[in-house]
């Protein structure tokens, strides 16, 4: 056999480096533009310059209509949806008539460019269909994952003050129904800002009560649009328009609306398609997570549709809908080449069959490779992965800030060697350093920063929703001159990057991110609790859950368990499920150093079970034994 080609990655990095406007100039030619940008990058615009600024383009076009004109046939979307029994395979050409027709369905409620929409809908087709319509009016779609409660919903409403939201009766999840109505109600009713009007997709498992003269019926509206023939036209926008606002978990329960425009994500998502996910045109692409995530917009919506790629979205869970066999069956049933999912549904499978047996009903003979991201690859589980599937499994390491791979492996490019613990190598795009405090460069094998040498790539924020003090202040000021991506690790002698945890209170349940600041805000307005702290502990399923510690008011004359429960129904009530907070200790005091500062990183090594030293600074020693003994009792 022959060996391998050697890879194209260290030539592609090269060319990127020595001349960036070069490389992304030329990427920019697989786009269809309605006027091509001539200034690549305009260094005096934005925080840190903005990428093809004179460029005209609409991001739908690239996504839909150029397909449905050279590949009306192949499917764009193959929804597959275990927990309802349904696969429904939608064509280019038909996708182009679904989201024509509800971009006017939108326009007709005076939605216009720049307006934006909240999309809070379950994994159904509607939802991607939701996007793309705005997409196409040019108008800013902000999505809110399902998960979350009213009142996150409403900081999103009052944030971004949508001129419509798009929701479904009820959401799906593994074997439980849940209404998403009361919710969106609940959230309006608290927000301050009021949408003018709300679009329900009335699912057969629920039906919603619509409210007089703000809720309107998704089937009624698309049906008459479809009847009358109106059809909207994908409105031009310059690269620079927000296509979307994504909000992601920042230090304080307050979210950060992540913005990402339009030229310089088409251009950088078309480029991840084929170079790093190695796929290409007319195959299936499957990311199994959901549209209220980056990891959906990406990689379920945006890239493999600008790429002509077939995207499967999924409703359903890697086990009990209805096995840990059902990741295997979808790749089976259509022909998937590559997936992408993040770690954490791996372990749920391993743990349910740790042999594989449900693997063996299936042929998985298009599979070629399996993406994980968003959270730590625990070498165990990529070796299991790989070992059952015998395909590669590849880490990469990205951040819903920068809406594609910082630091990942080609395979497009040629696949470099798997280290299993490492993402690998930075994509071009990317001049990542490990720095310290001080920001100076740290040598190989240390541990620091990371951080991005600045101009960020095409396709990475610009800025936050409104926030550009807030932008700059989070991101660009502690290491001048450089993104700070707020996660810690190190590169190793061959330039492989090793990501080893966060340095802000942000952790990861689940794939999910969620800030431990935002819990704690949640502990603190319960009448009884004096102080609290949260910390992310290890878990073998979700790679973290949130752990809280609660010292009461003096004179609280309720049980500590009675507390306990209400602190975890207020995190539900408040943030969402999603926040998997199922843990609050009532405890007599907290450790803290002299100076008062609660020692969070010391509790979560004794919540591990990690080594420990005790901290230098720390106010009295004992604190710490008492911690230890409360998690032996009550984990
Ligand atoms: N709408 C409403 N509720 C939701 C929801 C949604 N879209 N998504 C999750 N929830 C709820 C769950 O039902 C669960 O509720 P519960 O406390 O009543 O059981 C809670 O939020 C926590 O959800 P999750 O963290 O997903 O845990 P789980 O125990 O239901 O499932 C896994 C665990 C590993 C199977 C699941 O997390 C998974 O499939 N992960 C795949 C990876 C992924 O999607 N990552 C996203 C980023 S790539
Ligand atoms: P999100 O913005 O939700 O995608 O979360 C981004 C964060 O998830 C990063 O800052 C990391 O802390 C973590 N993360 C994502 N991908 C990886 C990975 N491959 N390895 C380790 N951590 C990751």
């Amino acid at each position: 056999m022959d060996a391998p080609a050697p890879s194209r990655y260290p030539g592609v990095y090269a060319a990127w480096q020595a001349d960036p406007v070069a490389f992304w100039a030329e990427q920019a030619k697989a786009i269809d533009w309605v006027t091509a940008p001539q200034t690549v990058f305009d260094a005096s615009q934005g925080a840190y310059g903005r990428w093809f600024v004179d460029g005209v383009c609409n991001t739908c076009f690239n996504a839909v209509d150029r397909h449905a004109a050279s590949r009306p046939d192949q499917a764009a979307i193959i929804y597959d949806s275990p927990v309802t029994g349904t696969k429904r395979s939608i064509s280019f050409a038909e996708l182009k008539h679904e989201v024509a027709a509800f971009a006017a369905v939108l326009q007709g409620l005076g939605v216009t460019k720049g307006d934006r929409v909240i999309v809070y809908m379950p994994m159904v087709p509607e939802a991607a269909i939701a996007m793309l319509a705005c997409a196409r009016i040019g108008a800013i779609h902000s999505v809110v994952f399902g998960g979350f409660a009213a009142k996150e919903l409403a900081t999103r409403i009052d944030d971004c003050q949508p001129k419509v939201i798009v929701s479904a009766s009820c959401g799906i999840e593994g074997q439980k129904v849940v209404a998403y109505k009361p919710l969106l109600d609940g959230a309006i009713e608290l927000s301050a800002a009021k949408p003018q009007a709300c679009i329900i997709l009335q699912r057969p498992q629920v039906a919603a009560d619509l409210i007089e003269g703000r809720d309107l019926d998704w089937t009624d509206l698309v049906a008459s649009a479809k009847a009358s023939g109106r059809e909207a036209d994908c409105v031009p926008v310059a690269a620079t328009d927000p296509l979307y606002v994504l909000y992601t978990s920042g230090t304080t329960g307050k979210p950060k609306g992540v913005v990402r425009d339009n030229g310089g994500h088409l251009v950088a998502l078309n480029w991840s398609m084929t170079n790093l996910y190695g796929v290409q045109p007319g195959e299936v692409f499957w990311a199994a997570s959901d549209v209220g995530w980056v990891v959906g917009h990406s990689y379920i919506v945006y890239a493999p549709l600008i790429a002509g790629i077939t995207s499967v979205l999924y409703e359903g869970k890697p086990v009990g809908t209805p096995d840990p066999g059902a990741y295997w069956r979808v790749i089976s049933d259509h022909g998937v080449a590559a997936m992408f999912t993040a770690p954490t549904a791996f372990r749920a499978i391993k743990k349910e069959d740790p042999n594989a047996e449900h693997l063996k009903r299936y042929k998985l003979d298009k599979f070629r490779t399996l993406f994980l991201a968003g959270e730590r690859a625990d070498p165990d589980t990529v070796l299991w992965a790989e070992k059952i599937l015998g395909v590669p499994v590849i880490d990469h390491w990205w951040q819903t800030e920068t809406g594609w791979c910082i630091v990942g492996n080609p395979v497009g490019l040629g696949m470099l060697t798997v280290k299993p613990g490492s993402p690998t190598v930075p994509m071009p795009g990317y001049d990542v350093r490990i720095v310290d405090e001080a920001g100076k460069d740290l040598p190989a094998n240390t541990m620091g920063s990371i951080v991005v040498k600045l101009p960020l790539p095409p396709g990475a924020f610009p800025t936050l929703w409104h926030q550009d003090e807030r932008f700059k202040e989070s991101y660009l000021s502690q290491f001048p001159g450089f993104y700070s991506t707020s996660d810690a690790g190190f590169v190793d002698d061959d330039g492989y990057l090793y990501i080893m945890g966060r340095t802000d209170d942000i952790i990861n349940v689940a794939g999910h991110r969620l800030s431990t600041g935002g819990m704690e805000e949640v502990l603190a307005s319960h009448p009884d609790v004096a102080e609290c702290a949260v910390i992310g502990m290890a878990d073998s399923l979700k790679g973290e859950v949130p752990c809280g510690f609660v010292v009461l008011k003096a004179g609280v004359n309720k049980r500590p368990e009675e507390v306990e429960k209400e602190l975890v129904a207020l995190v539900r009530e408040k943030i969402g499920p999603v926040a998997a907070f199922k843990l609050a200790i009532a405890v007599t005091r907290l450790p803290k150093t002299r100076s008062g500062k609660i020692l969070r990183g010391t509790m979560k090594k004794i919540a591990d079970g990690a080594e420990w030293s005790m901290p230098a600074t720390i106010d009295d020693p004992a604190v710490l034994a008492e911690i230890e003994e409360a998690l032996k009792t009550r984990r």
